[in-house]
């Protein structure tokens, strides 16, 4: 049985309030099927573990993540985290290649390999965006993008039975413009084929969609046969909001 994971990214936003208030409200319910995940600015990795082996229970624990990391385990890369220090205040995921990461920070598939192989033996459960533009998408090529961005993961030195995948079309993201289930499913599935013919893994690895995902949409999404879950931005700020999304699983 393949995981159900629902994975809270607060990009640069969020403070040790909206942590405090996230937690107790996510814990205050429990119940939830899919494993949840909240990935907070760095600054607040180490206070969110605390918290969330305060908050834990026999049958519920919060997990950590990380937004980013460095391809490098140490040295002279000032500004940089390493995914061994992410390790040491708790983390257990992190995500890598993000569109706002390839787009606004001008990382490459290469760099991403990178960075995902490193830490994968770093024992980091990296989470791979990858997803088209709106012109991609129009020009018809939405599964060559992805299964590209991939692959040129799956070329480096990486476990591709450890990945997960998210499925964020660039032009869902914090748009308001979510994918439909149909939209969602037909690339999820596609994923899951390539996949299955270059690793093998496909039928074993967690897809997640992410793409203004909302309490009123999530149930749809989830429903589709190869999404697994999902990866939220704006709603994960909404502790009523997340909380839904989370329990739509
Ligand atoms: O990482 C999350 C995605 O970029 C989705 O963001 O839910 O605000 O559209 P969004």
């Amino acid at each position: 049985m393949r995981q159900s994971l629902v994975i809270a990214n607060w990009k640069l936003n969020g403070d040790l309030a909206l942590l405090d208030s996230m937690m107790n409200g996510l814990s205050s319910q429990t119940g939830y099927v899919a494993d949840v995940v909240i990935c907070p600015p760095a600054v607040y990795l180490a206070a969110m573990q605390q918290r969330s082996l305060a908050t834990a229970t026999d049958s519920f624990k919060l997990h950590v993540g990380a937004q980013n990391c460095s391809e490098h385990t140490q040295g002279a890369f000032t500004g940089e985290l390493a995914p061994q220090m992410l390790r040491e205040v708790g983390c257990e995921y992190v995500i890598l290649g993000h569109s706002e990461r390839r787009n606004l920070y001008a990382e490459t598939d290469a760099l991403i390999a990178q960075k995902v192989a490193t830490a994968q033996q770093q024992q980091l459960k990296v989470v791979l965006c990858v997803g088209e533009s709106l012109e991609q998408r129009e020009q018809g090529q939405t599964l060559d993008v992805v299964t590209a961005q991939i692959a040129a993961v799956l070329a480096a030195d990486v476990d591709a039975s450890q990945l997960i995948i998210a499925y964020e079309p660039v032009w869902a993201i914090g748009t308001g413009k979510t994918a439909t289930p149909e939209q969602a499913q037909e690339v999820h599935a596609a994923i899951r084929q390539f996949l299955n013919q270059h690793s093998g893994v496909g039928e074993h690895i967690a897809l997640l969609y992410g793409g203004s995902v909302k309490a009123d949409n999530a149930a749809v999404l989830f429903a589709q046969p190869d999404i697994d879950g999902g990866l939220i931005g704006g709603a994960s700020l909404d502790v009523e909001q997340f909380r839904a999304i989370c329990s739509a699983v």
